[in-house]
């Protein structure tokens, strides 16, 4: 018998002035997607926004529905639309902006959808996450969020 210990890095900023360039213009967007979110029911609006590797940004935000299953979060919306336009481009990095103060993370089924991107490129998503308090947090992989995550190799 043998215990494993998963863990993963963690980077707090104390606010977006801390992040790169890069990072920064991307969560920014991420900002103003949230403002166009359609959250009548819930009132909890989310913005998206996808970085690709062509330099191109993508943007979501969660979209409600009067029967609400049917509506998508934030990070769905923008990844899956980064799919249909750029399906040969790898995305480096989904920033996540919410409206409560601590910064939240996606819910399982976008990190489950997040991650079959991950592994269709071969390459890693970086996650930013902010609320209102401004503290961002970066990880490095959305597997890092996900782990012993069911992927396509089970059904080969
Ligand atoms: N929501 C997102 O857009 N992303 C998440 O990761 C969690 C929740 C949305 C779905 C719904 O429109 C609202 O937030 C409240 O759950």
């Amino acid at each position: 018998m043998e215990k494993r210990q998963l863990g993963f890095e963690l980077t707090v900023y104390d606010n977006m002035d801390e992040l790169s360039a890069e990072d920064r213009s991307l969560m920014q967007a991420a900002v103003q997607a949230r403002e166009d979110a359609y959250a009548p029911y819930s009132r909890f609006k989310v913005g998206a926004a996808v970085l690709l590797d062509n330099g191109e940004i993508v943007l979501g935000n969660n979209q409600e529905n009067a029967s609400y299953p049917s509506g998508l979060c934030a990070e769905r919306v923008a990844v899956f639309q980064a799919g249909a336009v750029y399906p040969n481009s790898a995305i480096k990095t989904v920033a996540i902006n919410v409206g409560s103060q601590d910064p939240a993370a996606p819910c399982g089924n976008c990190r489950q959808s997040i991650a079959e991107y991950e592994q269709r490129h071969k390459s890693p998503i970086a996650l930013l996450l902010m609320g209102a308090s401004g503290v961002v947090y970066k990880c490095n992989s959305i597997a890092d969020i996900l782990p012993l995550s069911f992927d396509g190799s089970y059904l080969e």
